[in-house]
């Protein structure tokens, strides 16, 4: 089942509530929020409060994506916030297997991004307890980027780990310079949940855009 997840980061930050009602009456499966720290990359972006103020505005349920260096310290907001799928980066992580446990009894379900040069078999030891991997499809931090080809290969290579373990349940998301261009190739490789941002946010008809991409 493909899930368009537009990515809030290309949204109008000045109108927050409406740009997600605006998506979510357009057709988005869910909302995807960068959370950046200014440290893990080098942009900065909101929080915890700003998603708990958004959480009340559409029903569909909120991606989070952790781009920070420590992103144990959000997990219990992030759940009192009524996210539904929290996403920490392999990089950020040395202890992988606490993060993921800490997110999962905290009621929500647990993914792992990996950058464009991190290998996903980094994620072969955690793959039987994971609901997703992200794969990076661009250097994290911006959006509008270009889509980095191999990060096809990644796509695929992550599919199969979690088929190798009998993880079928869990998916396979994609993040950065997912267009029309480039979306029949995610798709192809394995990849059901597509992040979006200028895709969505920059289109002049947003409806448009998100069933041309599913
Ligand atoms: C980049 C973010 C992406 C970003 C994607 O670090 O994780 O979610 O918004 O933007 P586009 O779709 O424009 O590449
Ligand atoms: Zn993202």
């Amino acid at each position: 089942m493909i899930h368009i997840c537009p990515s809030i980061l290309s949204a109008d930050f000045s109108r927050l509530a409406e740009e997600i009602k605006d998506v979510e009456s357009k057709g988005a499966d869910c909302i995807h929020l960068d959370m950046m720290d200014g440290h893990f990359v080098p942009n900065l972006t909101f929080g915890v409060p700003i998603i708990a103020a958004l959480r009340k505005h559409v029903s569909i349920p909120f991606d989070a994506h952790l781009m920070v260096e420590h992103p144990d310290v959000y997990v219990d907001g992030l759940a009192k916030a009524g996210v539904q799928y929290v996403t920490v980066h392999q990089e950020a992580c040395p202890h992988l297997d606490s993060t993921l446990q800490h997110i999962r009894s905290a009621g929500m379900k647990c993914g792992v991004a990996l950058n464009p040069a991190t290998p996903v078999s980094s994620l072969s030891c955690v793959a039987a307890q994971l609901d997703m991997i992200l794969i990076m499809s661009v250097n994290p931090g911006f959006g509008g980027q270009k889509f980095i080809p191999y990060s096809l290969d990644k796509i695929r290579e992550a599919r199969a780990l979690l088929d190798s373990v009998g993880n079928t349940e869990a998916v396979v998301e994609v993040d950065g310079g997912v267009n029309a261009d480039t979306v029949q190739s995610v798709k192809e490789a394995g990849a059901t949940f597509l992040v979006a941002g200028s895709a969505v946010f920059g289109a002049a008809d947003r409806a448009a855009a998100i069933a041309a991409l599913r």
